[in-house]
């Protein structure tokens, strides 16, 4: 009787459809890791079991945004193999539902880890009893923080409303864009037909969805699969710090520039309010939305949390 139930169980757990969430951006102090906290929180407080994981290597401080001081256990040991799962670096928080799971303290740094070390983490992710897993990816945009960012179900921007963010984060779409051409050129093999679209370019106004609207008229099959491909990419953008109108207007413009250069959809899911209880938690290294209930961020996280919900 008891295997029945076993099986059951275990049935059970393996159905459940885990998420994951990766929050990027192209450089740091734009509030990846407050993102990160904060939306794991709502999640967590909603009923939902979350994990939360710093793969900021190297600089990693997302515990402190969720009020746990430096966890013993990080990412390094489980690379290192010191530990065999990665069930054993959960690291519980005053949060019900919420546990995280730290970044190596050391200096591995993202750019440092082995393809296998990444696909071993990805692949093994599914093994955590979680609903959502969040993942705080970080500064920069080397091949592995843009290969967690394409792998995850909802790869999330935040960018602040000022020219160097707003030119990072178009920075971080291109190569995330490019990441993206590359895997689908090998699987699809369609190299040589970017190849000769790249050749037959005739202006500098050449953009990436030119290059996709000129496949399609080379070989419309291909042409069509690519452009699939290509639609599957539909990052999430959070504006952070806003203080004006203009500043919220700023997400509009950057989905309406995203559509017309790149062909993608970037969907512009809220902002978040600037507000000084976001450093006073981080100074008193208390989790934003449980020691400030009557922050303007409660409801702005509330709104983005929802909206992430509708789509995923
Ligand atoms: N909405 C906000 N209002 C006020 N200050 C903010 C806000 N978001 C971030 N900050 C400030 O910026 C700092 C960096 O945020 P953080 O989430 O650590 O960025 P990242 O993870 O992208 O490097 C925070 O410690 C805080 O002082
Ligand atoms: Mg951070």
């Amino acid at each position: 009787m008891s295997s029945i139930f076993g099986s059951n169980d275990q049935g059970l757990s393996a159905q459940r459809q885990m998420k994951v969430w990766a929050i990027g951006g192209g450089k740091g102090g734009v509030g990846k890791s407050l993102v990160t906290a904060n939306l794991s929180i709502c999640l967590a407080l909603m009923g939902y079991k979350v994990v939360s994981i710093d793969l900021d290597l190297g600089g990693a401080n997302l515990h402190t945004c969720l009020g746990v001081p430096i966890p013993e256990k990080t990412l390094s040991d489980y690379l290192t193999k010191k530990v065999r799962t990665l069930k054993d670096l959960l690291t519980p928080t005053p949060i019900a539902n919420l546990s995280i799971i730290s970044g190596a303290q050391d200096d591995v740094g993202i750019a440092n880890l082995k393809q296998m070390q990444k696909a071993k983490i990805l692949s093994r992710l599914h093994e955590l009893d979680a609903d959502f897993v969040l993942l705080d990816l970080g500064a920069g945009t080397t091949f592995n923080t843009l290969d967690f960012f394409i792998s995850a179900d909802q790869g999330i921007l935040t960018a602040l409303p000022e020219p160097t963010s707003i030119e990072n984060t178009y920075r971080f779409i291109k190569s995330v864009y490019h990441r993206k051409l590359k895997m689908v050129e090998d699987l699809l093999q369609v190299g040589p037909l970017i190849d000769q679209a790249m050749n037959a370019k005739i202006s500098q106004n050449f953009t990436p969805s030119d290059l996709v609207a000129r496949i399609i008229e080379i070989n419309p099959e291909m042409g069509h699969k690519l452009k699939m491909e290509i639609n599957k990419l539909s990052p999430k953008l959070i504006i952070n710090q806003v203080r004006t109108q203009a500043d919220i207007d700023i997400g509009f413009s950057m989905k309406i520039i995203c559509r017309k250069y790149f062909g993608i959809d970037l969907d512009y899911v809220g902002y978040l309010d600037y507000d000084a209880t976001v450093w006073q938690s981080v100074k008193k290294r208390k989790p934003l939305l449980m020691e400030y209930p009557n922050s303007s961020l409660v409801n702005n996280f509330d709104r983005i949390v929802h909206r992430l919900l509708k789509i995923t």
